[in-house]
C-alpha cells in the first residue's frame, strides 16, 4: 500500500456511481486502474437528501480489496456514531464541520484510532470555520457540489476557496492533504490541481465512462502534468 501524504497525487474513485449490486467488480476494476483510495459516501437521508450505506457495507468492501478506504460521512449524528466507522477500519474518515458539534473531539477520536482524520466543508461554508482545527487534521476536503448526489456540476467558486485554504494552511505551517469532491473530470481536476488540491474524488467521471480504468489514468496524467508545470 502506497503512503498517503499531502505531496502525492491521490485518485479516489467514488463508489457512489458504481453499480451497488456489483461492488466487488467495481473494486477489482479500480485495483487494475491503480486507484489510490476508494471513496465511500455515507449518507443518512438527514444531513443530505439521500441515503446510501453504513458500516456493514464498508466492512464488506474492505474485505474484498487492498485499496485503502476513504470514508466521507454525510450524516448528522457523527458525534454519537463515529466509533462504528472507526471499527470498519478505513484509512481515512472525513467529517463535515457543519455536522459536528464537537468537531475537535471527533477529530481526536479518529486520530487516536490510528486513522487519518479529515474535515469537510460544504460549498456554502467558509474556511474560517475550520481554522481552529487546521493544526489537527490530516486532510481537508472541499465540496465542489452540494453533497447528496453524484453527477452534479462543479461549482467553480471552490477554486479561489482552495487557494485561500492553502494560504491559511501556510500561515499555520501545516500541509494537510487537500481533497476535492464533486464534479471532477479531467478538466476540473486540472483546474483544482493548479489551485493546490492533491486528492481527487471522481464518481460519475470514472464509473460513467466507457472505460473506467482508462479514466482513472487520464485523470492522473492531467493532474500530474499540471503539478509538474507548477514545480
Ligand atoms: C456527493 C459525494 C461525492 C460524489 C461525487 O455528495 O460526496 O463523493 O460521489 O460524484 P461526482 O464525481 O459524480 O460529482
Ligand atoms: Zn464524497
Amino acid at each position: 500500500m502506497a503512503a498517503t501524504t499531502s505531496a502525492q497525487t491521490l485518485i479516489a474513485p467514488s463508489l457512489l456511481s458504481a453499480d451497488f449490486t456489483r461492488l466487488r467488480e467495481a473494486t477489482a476494476l479500480m485495483e487494475e486502474a491503480g486507484a489510490d483510495l476508494l471513496h465511500c459516501d455515507v449518507m443518512d437521508g438527514h444531513f443530505v437528501p439521500n441515503l446510501t450505506f453504513g458500516p456493514p457495507v464498508i466492512e464488506a468492501i474492505k474485505k474484498h480489496t487492498d485499496i485503502p478506504l476513504d470514508v466521507h460521512l454525510m450524516i448528522s449524528n457523527v458525534d454519537e456514531t463515529i466509533d462504528w466507522y472507526i471499527e470498519a477500519g478505513p484509512k481515512i474518515i472525513s467529517v463535515h464541520a457543519e455536522a459536528c458539534i464537537h468537531l475537535h473531539r471527533v477529530i481526536q477520536t479518529i486520530k487516536d484510532a490510528g486513522i487519518l482524520a479529515g474535515v469537510v466543508l460544504n460549498p456554502g461554508s467558509s474556511i474560517r470555520m475550520i481554522e481552529d482545527v487546521i493544526d489537527d487534521v490530516d486532510l481537508v476536503m472541499l465540496m465542489s457540489v452540494n453533497p447528496g448526489f453524484g453527477g452534479q456540476s462543479f461549482i467553480d467558486r471552490v477554486v479561489d476557496k482552495c487557494v485561500h485554504l492553502k494560504e491559511m494552511c501556510a500561515e499555520h505551517g501545516v500541509s494537510p492533504i487537500i481533497e476535492i469532491d464533486g464534479g471532477i473530470n479531467p478538466e476540473t481536476a486540472a483546474i483544482m490541481a493548479k489551485a493546490g488540491a492533491t486528492c481527487f474524488v471522481a464518481g460519475n467521471a470514472v464509473f460513467g465512462a466507457d472505460d473506467p480504468v482508462k479514466m482513472v489514468q487520464t485523470l492522473r496524467t492531467e493532474i500530474d502534468n499540471v503539478r509538474k508545470e507548477e514545480q
